[in-house]
């Protein structure tokens, strides 16, 4: 099945940011996704370099619209790849073959006689580039750029697109999926009620020189709307190219709220003016604010995918803006919400998971995937296959329907299962009884196969790292060939294969500079404060009161590692349910890798303190029980339920 995606055209004005990125990735995810399901994929991004904002800024830096043009375009493209962004095709207005389509699109328009020429007063946004309608402004205002619009009255040509309204109104009714989220269909309906205006298609080359000449008056260039979405038509070789043929009728845009009404009314009713079948989706979502503030140059908050790269790297950035984002709703950028990502679902559960697994099939099955043997299948192997087609059910449909946040909710849930697995099967355990091999070899071909079924999903989200992944399970190459349908079966993992864990899937990051450190000083001036009442008295007993000072917590172990030159201390990372470092001297009684997943019971209002350089955040509490021998047996209190970490313990 071909596919064909795009994402807007970018003004060159100004330097790509977020917003862009956010985009474009989501493009990218989605043609990902689209191969990964068999489609011959046509992916398509661009700049879009007309029209009196641009040639203002290049004014206003001194340069010919050309040169300035060509820089910034030359920006963009550059920061593509950056993201792990493969588009397959770059197109700008540029360009000497867009500028003959557009020619001959107007001409043919105009001969059909849907393009004539008067006189037009009206409201001229220079931030949308359009005119806008008295109803559009809030208090004389256009309420995306905060500007008055200029008041403008000159002579142009104008498309009836009035003509098409019903047509559009009729074909927006019968196709719910045309526009979406609903909430925008909605929008645009609501828009439609009133009568449509026509569209001033012209710029008079005595105010307006950097743009597309009318082919049939010369004295006025196109108005940059008109030139720019026609950018969808001619970089698939409308009007008699191959892919013309194959991609037109399956066009599915990508965009956001600011451009929905260009998009959704102007493109339509223009495609109908020629005579093409309408796109056939078109995909909007909402802002990126940083901090819960609009972007804006003015303030100074403008986020750059450069930076964001240079501090996350490319797989955590991608993760998180489709993971935060709900696609339609606006979302906000934070750092403190990336580290968070980033070190839960990222280093914790997947990249744990991943280096747990591959470590223990180095240490019980000689660096091999075992084969799997079904007479010693259990029913949390089933319970996990079954899982895990659940997941690609929904991934789907969420993917295909850009409810990427979703999708991957599916994937982790998957993810904490499997983590679950871990524990409840306890690999560490039956690899002491011989007697146990074959079901130990079930536990660790469950785990290499989920993963590589799990390393396919996130491959249109976190390529590189999903590069990673399907080396270290020995399918590197293979994996660009490999398609979900066919592949996503279980069992598909070879018995035999060399795997070789990765060194850092994901790294950690350090949460904000001075955050922990002052909630620990918070804490530690309260606890000094009631010293006193926390006393114990003198006949040895505590009162109740004393003993509620205690704050005992539920703590989920999503980390363990050892402390390098002290044999007896593990460094914890719990969640409780806010993350924190806990140094426990329990490394003679436990492994690092039995304890992830365990949920214990903490002391979490303990002095924090440093041992051995690490700063320990409370203490795990165990069970100590004195050995025949005179040595001691350490047992950790857990909590037989299932509770959420961070209950109180009372
Ligand atoms: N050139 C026109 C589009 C022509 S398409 C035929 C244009 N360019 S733009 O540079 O202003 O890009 C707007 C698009 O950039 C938005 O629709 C969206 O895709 C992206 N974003 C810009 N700022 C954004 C946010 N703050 N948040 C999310 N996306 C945003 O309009």
């Amino acid at each position: 099945m071909p596919t064909y995606v795009t994402t807007p055209i970018y003004y060159v004005n100004a330097m790509p940011h977020l917003g862009h990125a956010y985009t474009t990735i989501v493009t990218d995810t989605y043609s990902r996704f689209r191969r990964l399901y068999g489609d011959d994929v046509r992916f398509q991004t661009g700049t879009d370099e007309h029209g009196e904002k641009i040639a203002e800024a290049a004014a206003k830096q001194d340069v010919s619209p050309r040169e300035y043009v060509d820089e910034i375009s030359a920006a963009f493209q550059a920061t593509w790849p950056t993201l792990d962004i493969e588009q397959d095709y770059t197109i700008r207005t540029t360009d000497p073959d867009h500028i003959k389509t557009v020619q001959d699109i107007l001409q043919q328009v105009y001969d059909n006689g849907d393009i004539y020429f008067s006189e037009y007063s009206g409201h001229y946004c220079q931030g949308c580039e359009r005119f806008l309608t008295e109803k559009e402004l809030v208090e004389g205002k256009c309420p995306d750029h905060q500007v008055a619009p200029k008041l403008i009255s000159e002579q142009n040509y104008f498309f009836k697109m009035s003509k098409y309204q019903d047509w559009l109104i009729e074909h927006i009714k019968a196709n719910p999926e045309y526009i979406t989220p609903e909430r925008y269909r909605n929008e645009v309906l609501s828009f439609l009620s009133e009568p449509l205006e026509d569209l001033c298609i012209s710029r008079p080359t005595s105010r307006l020189t950097w743009g597309i000449p009318l082919p049939f008056d010369d004295t006025f260039v196109t108005y940059v709307w008109f030139d720019a979405l026609i950018n969808y038509l001619t970089g698939i070789g409308y009007p008699d190219g191959p892919d013309f043929e194959k991609y037109w009728a399956v066009a599915e845009h990508v965009i956001a709220k600011d451009i929905l009404k260009p998009h959704a009314i102007y493109w339509p009713t223009m495609i109908q003016a020629m005579g093409l079948p309408p796109y056939k989706r078109l995909h909007v979502h909402g802002y990126w604010n940083v901090d819960e503030t609009k972007m804006s140059k003015s303030i100074g908050n403008v986020v750059r995918p450069k930076e964001l790269i240079e501090e996350y790297g490319v797989d955590a950035m991608r993760y998180f803006v489709l993971r935060d984002m709900s696609f339609g709703l606006d979302s906000s950028f934070s750092s403190e919400a990336i580290v968070a990502r980033q070190n839960s679902d990222l280093a914790n559960d997947l990249g744990n998971l991943f280096s747990r697994s591959l470590t223990m099939i180095v240490k019980y099955a000689e660096g091999k995937i075992p084969a799997y043997d079904t007479a010693a299948g259990s029913e949390a192997d089933e319970e996990l296959i079954q899982a895990l087609e659940k997941m690609l059910i929904s991934y789907e449909t969420n993917m295909a329907g850009f409810a990427f946040h979703k999708a991957l909710q599916a994937v982790w849930e998957v993810i904490g299962l499997l983590n679950r697995y871990i524990v409840a099967n306890a690999p560490w355990e039956i690899a002491k009884d011989e007697t146990q091999t074959a079901r130990l070899n079930n536990v660790l071909y469950c785990l290499a196969e989920a993963l590589r079924i799990i390393t396919l999903v996130v491959q249109p989200v976190m390529p590189a790292a999903a590069k990673k992944m399907a080396e270290a399970l020995g399918l590197g190459v293979t994996l660009a060939q490999q398609t979900l349908p066919e592949a996503g079966q279980w069992g598909k993992s070879v018995a035999g294969t060399p795997i070789a864990p990765p060194k850092q899937l994901f790294p950690r990051l350090d949460k904000k500079k001075d955050g922990g450190q002052k909630q620990a000083q918070k804490t530690q001036q309260q606890q000094s404060k009631k010293k006193a009442q926390q006393e114990p008295s003198n006949d040895g007993l505590v009162t109740f009161e004393a003993f509620g000072k205690f704050e005992l917590r539920v703590a989920e172990i999503i980390a363990a590692e050892k402390i390098p030159k002290a044999d007896r201390l593990l460094k914890l990372t719990v969640n409780a349910p806010e993350e924190r470092t806990i140094v426990a001297g329990i490394a003679e009684h436990y492994s690092p890798e039995e304890l992830v997943g365990l949920r214990v019971i903490i002391v979490a209002n303990l002095k924090p303190a440093k041992l051995r350089g690490v700063l320990s955040q409370g203490m795990v509490l165990a069970a100590k029980q004195k050995m025949e021998d005179g040595t001691e047996k350490l047992v950790l209190s857990t909590v037989a339920g299932d509770i959420a970490p961070g209950s109180r313990v009372a």
